[in-house]
């Protein structure tokens, strides 16, 4: 399995795609090398960009003949692949093979007239399709690909019927990842925001980042959009031997954040007011990082648009590297993640929580920290960059190097199992009171200020991640893992049989701490914990448990 394990640790790349079917469960990184070329992280994305452009989203009615609606699209041109998909009602994601086939079905398309309501006539990629004649509409419906994470129910089954802790983290892992459908969803919503940002900005982008393409991404999850407006690209096209150089005579604003807000408040309103499908436009312009936040019905994702935010891009690439390198590490990051989320150690609303994204940091640097180390430390990635890979932004170096062949595997051969038990006893035993966790250099250093706990940002060095973090939510983290060592210590000694029908492995930590139930129940004067396990998993058995293992969400 050598070389697929490193593949398979990026979805998105074509060779990820070619042996999806053939990933052994529990595989371990061997440290072997590879064989085959793996693709930088920026010509996955472009590569997605333009196959989202080609691409137009439909909605359909729940009764379509697959064939035939086929057949009725293609008169535009030949179709590369299509799917079908539900939110808010039936949609098909239809990619074509030449962008001129969208542009063939949007001179076909009509503005509709809505009887007692006014059409604002905006002619997007995002479409219906209507029957003229319903009656003769089709019996059998479609087969709709699921863009939603499993239930925590389904979850939990799938968990207690693996066969071992590293098959329960790969299991976890393969039902809950962002598919290859719904990175090409996430990417044509993008490129429709896009579409909307072009009638102000004909030169920008809309790229996703965060967690839709860094490969740490859960069904689910939001949607990070960053509207690109640099011109380098284009600039550096331009000849530089001429003696003169045409500038455009611009608007001056007293500062960049001012110019940030300015952008985002008219693209915001624009999508209020003739965005398709976005609806509950909220303007968050006065954050550290203005935003626009919205709900974009048609796919069902939560979106958030920045500008001005290329260093959060450059992290992203940084976090698919280090996805990339070794299959474990967006195991071991998946687990966690849902660990913390099942303990509400994480929260999709803003607080004094721990991040998913400060999460994964702490497994990165776990993992620098194994003997041998599994994972290079930022600088050490910054050594091998090539002369292309230079990147400055804002006076901060954000250098590292973009091609994975470069990055020799680790040879730590440690099992899933033993990471996962190790990162709990690592992390409940750190000395966070006096230590920062640092990527860069894979090693703690002194705590440059009191903040509970403290990750240094990799980029903009001064800036600690997790901020926000308060005491209690440092200590609920620390109590957590403590616990969950524990757990799986005790499992070594007496492992429940697999027909015991008793959570185990992975299964057991998602349970309801014991120690939390217990001083809960001190508190309101409820039930003993161990009786409300047992409920719990009489429960579960009894499948009545969609909601009582809260691991959906971020
Ligand atoms: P999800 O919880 O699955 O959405 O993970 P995410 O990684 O997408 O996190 P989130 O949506 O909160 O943030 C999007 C991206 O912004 C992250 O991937 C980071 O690149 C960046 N980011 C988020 N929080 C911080 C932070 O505190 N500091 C810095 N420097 N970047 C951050
Ligand atoms: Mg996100």
């Amino acid at each position: 399995h050598r070389p697929i394990c490193r593949l398979l640790s990026c979805p998105g790349t074509v060779a990820a795609d070619l042996k999806r079917e053939e990933q052994p469960s529990g595989n371990v990184g061997t440290g072997s090398e590879d064989s085959v070329l793996q693709k930088r992280f920026s010509e996955v994305q472009k590569e997605r960009r333009e196959e989202a452009q080609r691409t137009v989203l439909i909605s359909c009615p729940n009764k379509i003949s697959e064939k035939k609606f086929l057949k009725y699209l293609s008169q535009h041109g030949p179709i590369n692949n299509h799917f079908f998909y539900e939110s808010f009602g039936l949609h098909a994601v239809v990619e074509f093979r030449q962008k001129g086939s969208v542009a063939s079905l949007q001179d076909a398309a009509c503005t509709p007239s809505l009887g007692t309501e006014a059409a604002v006539p905006f002619r997007s990629r995002f479409f219906s399709v209507k029957l003229k004649n319903p009656s003769t509409s089709e019996k059998s419906s479609v087969q709709r690909s699921s863009q939603s994470p499993p239930s925590s129910k389904k979850l939990f089954e799938l968990l207690c019927y693996a066969e071992s802790i590293d098959d329960q983290l790969n299991t976890l892992l393969k039902a809950s990842q962002v598919t290859e459908e719904n990175a090409k969803l996430r990417q044509l919503t993008c490129s429709l925001i896009e579409d909307i940002a072009a009638a102000y900005f004909p030169y920008c982008t809309v790229r996703p980042f965060g967690s839709s393409v860094n490969s740490f991404g859960k069904l689910g999850c939001d949607l990070d959009m960053f509207l690109d407006l640099d011109e380098t690209e284009r600039l550096n096209a331009q000849k530089t031997s001429e003696n003169f150089r045409m500038e455009f005579q611009v608007k001056n604003v007293p500062s960049e954040r001012i110019a940030t807000q300015k952008i985002l408040s008219v693209i915001g309103e624009c999508l209020d007011h003739f965005g398709p499908g976005c609806v509950g436009v909220q303007k968050i312009l006065n954050a550290r990082c203005p935003l626009v936040r919205f709900s974009h019905q048609a796919s069902g994702f939560q979106c958030d648009l920045t500008t001005n935010n290329r260093i959060a891009l450059k992290s992203s690439e940084l976090l698919y590297i280090y996805g990339a390198l070794d299959s474990r590490v967006r195991a071991l990051v998946f687990s966690i993640r849902c660990w913390a989320r099942a303990h509400s150690l994480t929260s999709s609303i803003p607080g004094a929580w721990i991040t998913n994204f400060s999460l994964t940091m702490m497994v990165i640097f776990f993992l620098q920290r194994r003997s041998p180390p599994i994972l290079p430390t930022l600088d050490s990635l910054k050594t091998l960059a090539a002369a292309e890979d230079k990147c400055v932004i804002e006076g901060h170096n954000c250098t590292f190097t973009s091609d994975l062949n470069r990055i020799k595997p680790s040879g730590n051969t440690e099992t899933l199992e033993l990471l996962l038990k190790e990162f709990f006893e690592y992390f409940g035993n750190f000395a966070f009171n006096k230590n920062s966790i640092n990527i860069r250099q894979g090693r703690e250093q002194n705590k440059p200020d009191s903040s509970p706990l403290h990750i240094q940002n990799p980029f903009e060095t001064s800036l600690n991640v997790s901020k926000n973090v308060n005491q209690s939510q440092m200590q609920k983290f620390v109590d957590l893992a403590r616990e969950s060592a524990w757990i799986l210590q005790q499992e070594d000694k007496d492992r429940p049989s697999p027909s015991s029908n008793q959570p185990w492995g992975l299964a057991a930590l998602l349970l309801p701490s014991v120690s939390n139930s217990r001083s809960l129940a001190k508190k309101k004067g409820k039930k003993p914990a161990s009786e409300r396990i047992k409920n719990l998993l009489d429960s579960i058995k009894s499948n009545n448990t969609e909601n009582s293992i809260n691991t959906s969400g971020k």
